[in-house]
């Protein structure tokens, strides 16, 4: 796909619902007593897989349309063991937090798959806490194919050794089926979607603000669900036109959990106009419309305290550095390394190509901004969905373009990207073979 530069990003647009939220909103949905109705599902590649798991356990879920789905919960202890292995394809999320609802099934043995990306990346994380409650998870080499065999769980303390949403998510979930209170710590605070959803669904839960208890459930439910837009979707955009002279674009409903907001901390920072309007709840999220308009932008430090509210938004943010005056310092982000590419690796080759001053470090990424705008190039998606959003808003805000390839890797968080961006962007998106 080639990607052409444009004079400025204009528009008002939606993004599809919140990945994370629309994970939890089935897999809760599925241990549920009776229907859960989602509304503002985002429906992408990785969420499929979520949806084609729960119904390998034995779940019925109608599609009414895109962006919504009814699931009917089976009850916790209703999955039933499917005699093939469950595919979770690219979808981490699903994998770790589904484990850890698998391993409160007492009657099952249960084999989880990934594809070729998901195969590499760490299951110990997992393995370790639920083998300490008493979980049969067995690894291959800390990877998958992982065999779980359900058992009767003991409730654990446990402290995270990496701030990770899916490593806590995964020991809350089990900790619906322990004998007990189940604390997680965090050293960060992480996204607490699945403390405020399984809350909403009638769980007892405790937060305090460096940690979380669950107590064994014997019922949850959970009638419905409104998903806000996902802010790591939105990302792409407000970078976008934060960085290209004359821009100015608002998204629509989307989710602003402290959690997760970040980037429009950082953007701020960094001297961006940003501006938030009709702030409102959605789904129990706070959530609200952004708009973002072009200035000129300063390089900005993020440390580790501040990663877990943006790690999804590293990459895209080292497009917002490269336009930026002065030095942009990312620190205490190397669980980059661990995600569907290793994003610091990824991220530092690709920009370098298309004429970004970037270094990589072992924990994050230092750039030099070039107030001049990105050469252009070809960028390399690396597979990743969030490289190939990247290479897209570098080819819109570049001198001479970007060849865009492994561009369909977009439609694991956001199969829309490039409609919505031709939108904001009228010219900028040429698919291959057209003419
Ligand atoms: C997610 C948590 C984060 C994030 C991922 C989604 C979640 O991963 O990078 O895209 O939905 O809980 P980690 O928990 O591994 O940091």
């Amino acid at each position: 796909m080639r990607i052409e530069p444009v004079a400025a990003l204009e528009g008002h647009v939606a993004v599809p619902g919140d990945k994370s939220i629309s994970h939890r909103a089935v897999l809760i949905g599925a241990i549920c007593e009776g229907e859960t109705r989602v509304s503002g599902f985002g429906r992408s590649a990785d969420t499929e897989s979520t949806i084609a798991a729960v119904r390998a356990l034995g779940v019925e879920v109608e599609e009414h349309d895109v962006d919504t789905v009814t699931v009917h919960g089976v009850g916790l202890r209703g999955l039933r063991a499917p005699e093939v292995p469950i595919a979770c394809g690219n979808a981490g999320t699903l994998v770790r937090l589904l484990a850890g609802i698998l391993a409160g099934q007492e009657r099952g043995e249960f084999e989880l798959t990934g594809d070729e990306s998901l195969s590499t990346r760490p299951m110990e994380r997992i393995s370790t806490p639920l083998t300490r409650m008493g979980a049969g998870v067995e690894t291959t080499n800390g990877r998958l194919p992982m065999g779980i065999q359900g058992r009767p769980l003991r409730a654990i303390d446990y402290e995270l050794p990496v701030a990770s949403a899916q490593v806590k998510s995964c020991v809350l979930l089990a900790g619906l089926y322990a004998d007990g209170e189940t604390t997680v710590v965090e050293p960060v605070p992480t996204r607490d979607h699945t403390e405020r959803m399984l809350e909403h669904a009638g769980a007892r839960v405790t937060r305090r603000p460096a940690s979380v208890t669950v107590e064994r459930a014997e019922t949850l439910r959970l009638p419905s669900v409104e998903i806000p837009g996902d802010i790591s979707s939105a990302a792409p955009f407000l970078v976008g036109a934060a960085i290209v002279p004359g821009s100015s674009i608002t998204v629509h409903g989307v989710g602003l959990n402290p959690r997760r907001a970040g980037i429009l901390d950082v953007l701020e920072r960094m001297g961006a106009r940003v501006a938030i309007y009709n702030r409102r709840s959605i789904g129990g999220e706070p959530a609200g419309d952004v708009e973002v308009r072009a200035s000129d932008l300063v390089g900005a430090t993020i440390v580790a305290d501040e990663v877990p509210s943006l790690i999804d938004e590293l990459p895209i943010l080292a497009v917002a550095a490269c336009h930026a005056r002065g030095e942009t310092v990312v620190r205490g982000a190397d669980e980059l390394r661990a995600k569907e590419s290793d994003r610091i690796e990824a991220v530092v080759e690709e920009l370098r190509r298309i004429g970004g001053h970037i270094r990589g470090t072992r924990d994050g990424f230092r750039i030099k901004g070039v107030p001049a705008r990105l050469r252009g190039g070809v960028v390399d998606s690396h597979g990743d969905h969030r490289l190939a959003m990247l290479g897209a808003i570098a080819g819109v805000a570049s001198v001479e373009g970007v060849e865009l390839r492994g561009s369909e890797a977009a439609a694991v968080s956001f199969p829309g990207f490039f409609e919505v961006l031709e939108q904001i962007a009228p010219g900028a998106v040429h698919y291959p073979h057209a003419t």
